[in-house]
């Protein structure tokens, strides 16, 4: 399946406009908000530091750096998609935070230009995850430190009658849709073949069971998308997102999954 999210520009302006809503308001979401307020206290971002927020976006996670550091740091917040920029600029920031649009591979910033920067939910997008990492390591100064957020569809566990329909579905989803589902899990083998080093990985796992939280939404989704592309037939999608839906009405909907946060320090040279 495409990926949009490896170049939202080439949607149409409204579907990218819908990307961009979408991933800015599920930013409110408690789940969410939850694992962005982990990944910025696993950076921890002191007073005067330049940053880089890689795969900004509309800027979720950039806007929660900014007053961390104040003036005179800075943070900057790149992204591969002109689109996701724009709509990140008109949700406003202080002068100390600015957005450039580069593809990761290749960063046209000086060696050493950052203390630190972060990641949210970018690597499993990017076409070349290894050539993104060490081009992130040229411009993170020595001592420097990258903070990644990533989630692993492979660790959502769904509470559902029909196991064997249940994995059908979640692996599929797992192996196919947006982009590469395992990268919780790779981040710290893919951090060490860069020539980071680990200086610690945390997992946060999010529980749902109700619609407050994403789960309930991303799971029914799974169910939606199997059923368009083939993977399951009409009956199999109405007993298994009819049996969702009734858990939901029931107070008996459960899933979790988790986020995992990679801190990476750059080797002293
Ligand atoms: C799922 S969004 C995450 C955005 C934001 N970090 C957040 O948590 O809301 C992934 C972002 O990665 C960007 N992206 C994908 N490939 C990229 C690349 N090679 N270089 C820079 N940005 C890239 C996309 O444009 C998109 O904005």
């Amino acid at each position: 399946m495409t990926n949009p999210w490896r170049n939202p520009d080439a949607l149409p302006a409204d579907g990218l406009h819908s990307l961009a809503q979408f991933i800015n308001s599920r930013a409110d979401i408690p789940d969410q908000a939850q694992a962005h307020v982990a990944l910025v206290e696993a950076l921890s971002p002191q007073p005067g530091e330049r940053l880089l927020d890689f795969g900004c976006g509309t800027g979720v996670i950039a806007r929660r750096l900014a007053p961390l550091v104040g003036d005179p740091g800075a943070v900057v917040g790149v992204d591969i998609s002109t689109g996701m920029l724009d709509f990140a600029r008109t949700c406003g920031g202080p002068d100390h935070l600015r957005y450039e649009q580069y593809n990761g591979a290749t960063l046209p910033f000086p060696d050493d230009s950052f203390d630190g920067g972060a990641m949210a939910r970018t690597l499993l997008h990017v076409e070349d995850p290894h050539a993104t990492l060490v081009e992130l390591g040229r411009v993170v100064r020595p001592g420097g430190r990258l903070a990644i957020l990533e989630c692993d569809w492979g660790t959502m566990a769904v509470d559902q009658s029909d196991r064997a329909l249940t994995r059908r579905i979640l692996d599929w989803r797992t192996d196919t849709v947006d982009g590469n589902n395992w990268m919780g899990r790779q981040l710290v083998g893919r951090g060490l073949a860069a020539g980071w080093r680990i200086a610690d990985i945390r997992v946060l796992t999010t529980i749902g069971r109700d619609e407050t939280t994403t789960h309930f939404g991303s799971v029914r989704r799974c169910g939606e998308l199997a059923l368009q592309n083939g993977v399951i037939d009409q009956s199999e999608f109405d007993n298994w997102v009819g049996e969702l839906d009734n858990r939901l009405a029931a107070g008996l909907f459960f899933a979790s999954i988790n986020e995992y946060i990679l801190v990476a320090r750059r080797q002293n040279a």
